[in-house]
């Protein structure tokens, strides 16, 4: 799929979600010093590391000559002011991050509805940062409700980016049954292509032709060298990694299989 008219470039996207990972900035360091080693001539792949908010500037420094990228893994909404603990876009961008992760389905799980996710979104991209957006159902059932919560979920999160702004969103379809398993718990090719083609209609329905069909839509949930490559077909422009990206050789797998 063509990916013209959004901020990011046509490659496919692999990003590590560290979360709060590793204990300490050494440890951290030395997982980033692998990452770029591993990568040294690689090209036609976008590799985007997000790890706790203290580490981001300090990596962003060490990663400078590579075309290593950075991401946080939440954002607030507001500017600036007194909001014990919260970090605003125009910070985490200030600190090097080019990307945010919103609405992950740990931060649901602590009580994040669609309406702060969406407040999320809108100050994000306004700050011009790319915006991972995670989505993704709970549970499946026979009757396939899990469909229609999926799509509210899409539409109520977006629901402050217009069309023209919907070219700083990349989807990342998460279903939750398949976060922190293993790759044979995780989603099948025959799955997934069917849930890209779901969302897929969503945004275009939502956004028409143009705007929906550009949005880069990325597959998290177990993703692990063994089964990223058949999971890396053309609807899927690459993946959001949790417990494979914390061991630099098993990111760099994946890496290489949505290369080849
Ligand atoms: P996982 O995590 O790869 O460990 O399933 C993915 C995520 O939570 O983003």
């Amino acid at each position: 799929m063509k990916r013209n008219s959004t901020i990011f470039s046509n490659k496919k996207l692999v990003i590590a979600n560290w979360k709060m990972n590793p204990g300490t900035m050494t440890e951290a360091k030395r997982m980033l010093s692998d990452i770029k080693k591993g990568l040294k001539g690689s090209r036609g792949v976008e590799v985007v590391i997000a790890p706790p908010f203290p580490f981001i500037y300090p990596l962003e420094k060490l990663a400078s000559r590579s075309k290593i990228k950075f991401a946080a893994q939440d954002v607030f909404w507001e500017p600036k002011g007194s909001f014990t603990g919260e970090v605003s876009p125009k910070q985490v961008k200030e600190a090097g991050a080019s990307y945010v992760i919103v609405g992950h389905s740990e931060r649901r799980k602590m009580g994040e509805t669609n309406q702060i996710i969406s407040k999320k979104i809108m100050n994000a991209s306004k700050e011009g940062l790319g915006v991972i957006l995670c989505v993704g159902e709970d549970k499946r059932d026979p009757g396939g409700k899990y469909l229609s919560g999926l799509q509210s979920e899409i539409k109520e999160s977006l629901s402050g980016i217009s069309g023209g702004r919907l070219s700083t969103v990349i989807i990342a379809y998460e279903p939750r049954w398949a976060i922190g398993k293993s790759a044979a718990e995780a989603i099948n090719a025959d799955e997934l292509h069917a849930m890209s083609i779901f969302i897929r209609k969503v945004l275009i329905s939502n956004y028409g032709k143009g705007a929906g069909a550009s949005v880069p839509i990325i597959y998290g949930g177990s993703a692990e060298p063994s089964n990223a490559k058949e999971l890396s077909f053309d609807g899927i422009n690459g993946f959001l990694v949790g417990h494979a990206s914390l061991i630099p050789a098993q990111f760099l797998n994946i890496v290489s299989a949505v290369k080849s």
